[in-house]
């Protein structure tokens, strides 16, 4: 695995690739990673080896990763995303764990840029603001957060040009807005969602779960614990938007969580919608202290819990 900080260097690397007929995937984090970054990391390996032979040789990435594709992970807590009484100084980092953790799972090129490589000017003058999608849910909550992810990811991709870019449902309402922002900008790359990687006992993986004391981490499992009544309400054929909120926001009344919000969207075109169907994704955030936890769960038009 190469690491590199400089822009001009993984446009080579990049470029190279390509000219090698591999295709280029791109796997944006704030690092201190977890087993939720690296199934980003496998999807996109999986995501050129399609079927049989290949689909083994990748099973065991790291040495044998499948040369088809050239992966990059980026790895930069964006100061543009972060308000300013937010955790942008405290967020954990920690390079050197990061660095073995992408290694060994099959990260071809690790892109750590300094604030000054991704921001050479300061502040930057030109923003993405995608309109509606970042509205409400966390965009009310962190006026400007969508705005600093949109920018940062259109310049990754812009620095990159990747095939594909991998990003977690974990972040739903991102996921919304960065496939927005790369349609509206006809920007080629397919973004790709990969679902949400969990703890044993349903808490969603994220690198913010450090933050939480024992007792608190005890206790974070109820928001999925909540999210699942939720579904399983709406699948028993419930259609009332503020009866499935409630259902969800009782469940988590007796934890020591605050819930910041209960929402139901569409989850294709991101509609609140009238009635409920089982097209719907329920999303939620919540407070355990001073941490800011969200999560959420698609009802599958199937019927199944994803
Ligand atoms: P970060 O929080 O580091 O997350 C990087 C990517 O990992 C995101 O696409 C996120 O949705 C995904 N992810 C996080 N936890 C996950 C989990 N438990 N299961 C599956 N995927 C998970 O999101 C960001 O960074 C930033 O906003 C970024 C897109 C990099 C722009 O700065």
């Amino acid at each position: 695995m190469k690491i590199t900080e400089y822009i001009d260097e993984v446009r080579g690397l990049t470029a190279q690739a390509r000219a090698e007929g591999r295709r280029v995937a791109l796997v944006p984090t704030m690092g201190y990673l977890h087993e939720g970054h690296l199934s980003l990391v496998r999807a996109a390996r999986e995501s050129v080896s399609g079927v049989g032979a290949a689909r083994e040789s990748i099973s065991g990435v790291g040495a044998e990763a499948d040369n088809r594709v050239f992966v990059v992970m980026s790895i930069f807590v964006n100061p543009l995303q972060f308000g300013p009484q937010e955790d942008f100084e405290k967020y954990p980092r920690d390079l050197a764990r990061d660095q073995l953790m992408a290694a060994s799972a099959g990260v071809d090129l690790l892109f750590v840029p300094s604030v000054e490589e991704m921001y050479p000017s300061g502040p930057s003058l030109t923003l993405i603001q995608v309109a509606e999608v970042s509205e409400g849910l966390c965009g009310a909550a962190r006026p400007g957060h969508f705005t600093g992810v949109a920018t940062v990811v259109a310049k990754l991709l812009l620095i990159c040009q990747p095939d594909e870019a991998f990003f977690g449902q974990k972040d739903y309402q991102q996921l919304m807005v960065i496939r927005q922002m790369a349609m509206d900008l006809c920007i080629p790359t397919r973004i790709v969602s990969v679902p949400i990687l969990r703890e044993k006992d349903g808490l969603a993986m994220s690198s913010r779960n450090v933050y939480l004391s024992p007792e608190y981490r005890l206790q974070a499992p109820v928001l999925y614990e909540a999210l699942c009544r939720g579904a399983d309400a709406v699948l028993s054929g419930e259609t009332d938007y503020d009866t499935i909120c409630a259902l969800v926001r009782d469940c988590i009344a007796g934890s020591a969580a605050q819930v910041e919000y209960v929402e139901i969207r569409d989850r294709e075109d991101w509609k609140r919608p009238e009635r409920l169907h089982q097209k719907v994704v329920i999303l939620l955030a919540a407070r355990l202290g001073e941490t800011r936890l969200i999560d959420n769960i698609l009802v599958g038009d199937r019927g199944e819990r994803i």
